[in-house]
């Protein structure tokens, strides 16, 4: 029993330095930001969000590695990215453009403002709607990259767009 533990230890660590060996940059970073996280209660969600921002995406390689140093299953890794909206399984092709769709941002006119932008962005964006952004106050707003736009108009987000 013991035995057939440690070959499985060696396989997994071969199996883990070839895939650091591939992207060392990427590894590093992702031991970093569980690092930041592992302690807290709920640490997942807030690791898979930060890969998301870093990477723009969750792929299957980084599954199986966070599955293999969080001591998880890459099926419970799949289920959470799976579920939330917020999380890919591959890099986006197109920019992204997260429209703030929650109560304030409706009121200030996110629906005209989401039926327009497809004419606008003419298949050269990705239009995702997100819940809140945190500038209720002065929407709509809206996520390009890092960034938070607040106050859009059309003629604002086509400006935006433009400078992609
Ligand atoms: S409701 Fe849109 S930023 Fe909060």
């Amino acid at each position: 029993m013991k035995g057939k533990k440690e070959s499985k230890t060696v396989v997994q660590e071969a199996w883990i330095k070839e895939l650091v060996l591939k992207n060392p940059a990427k590894y590093l970073l992702i031991d970093d930001i569980v690092s930041k996280h592992k302690n807290m209660e709920g640490s997942l969600l807030p690791i898979l969000h930060d890969i998301q921002f870093e990477f723009g995406c969750v792929e299957d390689e980084t599954k199986r590695y966070l599955a293999n140093v969080l001591n998880l299953t890459r099926a419970e890794i799949q289920g959470i990215v799976s579920f939330y909206h917020d999380f890919a399984n591959a890099p986006s092709p197109l920019p992204i453009i997260k429209l703030c769709g929650a109560e304030a941002c409706q009121a200030r006119g996110y629906r005209k403002l989401r039926d327009e932008i497809g004419v606008v962005a003419n298949g050269r964006c990705q239009i995702e709607t997100v819940y809140c952004l945190g500038l209720c106050s002065a929407g709509p707003s809206a996520m390009i990259g890092s960034d938070v736009h607040a106050q859009l108009n059309t003629e604002k987000l086509r400006h935006l767009i433009e400078a992609l």
